[in-house]
């Protein structure tokens, strides 16, 4: 359902993916996965005609995503990180909006509306106006709008960043369901959520697929294995002597297979031992035998799976670093005292940012997608900051958004025009 090949993005001089290929199968639920700036939201507007790749290939539904823009946006529902809304609109009209654009006659969005409103807890606030919204009640609504012409694959851009609990769980548990009889490519930064929701997941770094796989052989890749093990302190078999912690300690190393020992807190009838070993060595069997021999009172046993946490950090750390300390204040890449160019980097932005449309050699679309109203149509999805300062000001709002379009226009509209 989604082909991605080689597919690469440069921003100006640096490079945001560096060829990166995965596959995602009809009715899988795949979390992609990185720290920030991996790489995670460019390869989801690549997929979503909302950018141009630098090279590379990107299908969906097995429609090339340059050759044929508005095809693949038939096939999908996406929520972008920061979702496209019309501040000056009320929410139930947006919606309507979007599932008119989508081609729904009316009694079939206000059937799809029903479902939506559940999924996404949206009743209470469908008459309100858009901006007067609070951010999760916004994300919301780009849920909503993500998932109303049920399209069957979902491209979600952290769905549920700024969601409360509750409603995180909600819309979880929904694209668990979901995830059934669709293809869902989720990125989050919850590890939880993945757990969750996911079979799979793709690990990005540095604009590069560092892991692609099933959850388990993931967790595998970090390498070890964990056992955590407790006896009392106080009480052996008849006829042993119950041990003092250095002596478990000892004893427990002493195992083959063993690469550390560190004992873990616990109250004071019993000792509780962490051990690791390389990842396939099972030490279940010496253990038992240990403690058969020496006699001790076994409380736990328990061999630990590896968190996806454990490996997304094993696998990633070095983008931590570099973000980190005055090194990278003053490195190659920024000197406090340069001006700021920005605004260079902008215009290749824009220039970088042409409509899959335009890409080289192939043709332009052959349909037009029906026109926003008048201001909606110049908003994209960048647009949330804009809407919170609308009351303020409606003029400089509309001068905000005219620059923001020089920065990125949602393809459809750039399509439309040329
Ligand atoms: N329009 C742009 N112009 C220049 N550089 C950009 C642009 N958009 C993204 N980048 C850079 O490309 C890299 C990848 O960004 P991207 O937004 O895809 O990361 P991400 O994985 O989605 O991160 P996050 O978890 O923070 O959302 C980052 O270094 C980012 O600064
Ligand atoms: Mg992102």
């Amino acid at each position: 359902m989604i082909e991605v090949k080689n597919l690469s993005k440069m921003y100006g001089g640096f490079r945001a993916l560096d060829r990166v290929s995965f596959q995602v199968r009809r009715g899988e639920v795949v979390g992609f996965l990185g720290p920030n700036g991996a790489g995670k939201s460019t390869t989801m507007r690549i997929l979503t005609c909302f950018l141009s790749a630098s090279d590379g290939v990107a299908r969906v539904h097995g429609i090339d995503v340059f050759d044929n823009p508005l095809e693949v946006r038939r096939k999908l529902g996406y929520l972008p990180q920061r979702a496209p809304l019309y501040g000056e609109m009320r929410v139930w009209d947006y919606l309507r909006f979007c599932a008119d654009m989508r081609g729904l006659s009316e009694s079939t969005f206000k059937s799809r509306m029903k479902r939506v409103v559940e999924v996404c807890g949206l009743a209470k606030v469908l008459g309100k106006d858009i901006r007067t919204l609070s951010h999760g009640y916004r994300q919301r609504v780009g849920l909503g709008q993500a998932l109303v012409h049920e399209p069957p694959i979902l491209i979600l851009d952290e769905p549920t960043s700024d969601l409360d609990p509750n409603e995180k769980a909600e819309v979880i548990r929904y694209i668990q369901e979901i995830g059934k009889n669709h293809t869902v490519l989720l990125s989050t930064h919850n590890l939880n959520e993945v757990e969750a929701a996911c079979a799979r997941a793709i690990i990005v770094s540095k604009g590069r697929v560092v892991a692609d796989g099933p959850l388990d052989e993931i967790r595998a890749k970090s390498g070890v294995g964990r056992y955590v093990i407790t006896v009392e302190e106080k009480r052996a078999r008849d006829g042993f002597k119950a041990p003092s912690a250095q002596e478990a300690h000892d004893a427990l190393r002493a195992i083959k297979g063993v690469t550390s020992v560190q004992e873990l807190p616990t109250d004071d009838r019993a000792h509780t031992f962490q051990l690791n070993a390389p990842h396939g060595v099972d030490l279940r069997a010496d253990l038992f035998q240990l403690i058969l021999q020496k006699g001790w009172m076994l409380l736990e046993m328990r061999r630990e799976s590896q968190t996806l946490e454990d490996v997304f950090k094993a696998l990633t750390r070095g983008d931590e670093r570099a973000d980190r300390g005055l090194a990278a204040l003053v490195g190659e890449s920024f000197s406090p005292d340069e001006d700021d160019e920005d605004e260079d980097e902008d215009e290749d932005e824009a220039e970088d940012e042409k409509p899959v449309a335009k890409a080289p050699a192939k043709s332009p679309p052959k349909e037009e997608p029906k026109k926003a109203p008048a201001k909606a149509a110049e908003e994209d999805e960048d647009d949330e900051e804009d809407d919170e300062d609308e009351d303020e000001d409606d003029e400089e709002d509309d001068e905000e958004d005219d620059e923001e379009e020089e920065e990125e226009k949602p393809a459809a509209k750039k399509g439309a025009k040329k």
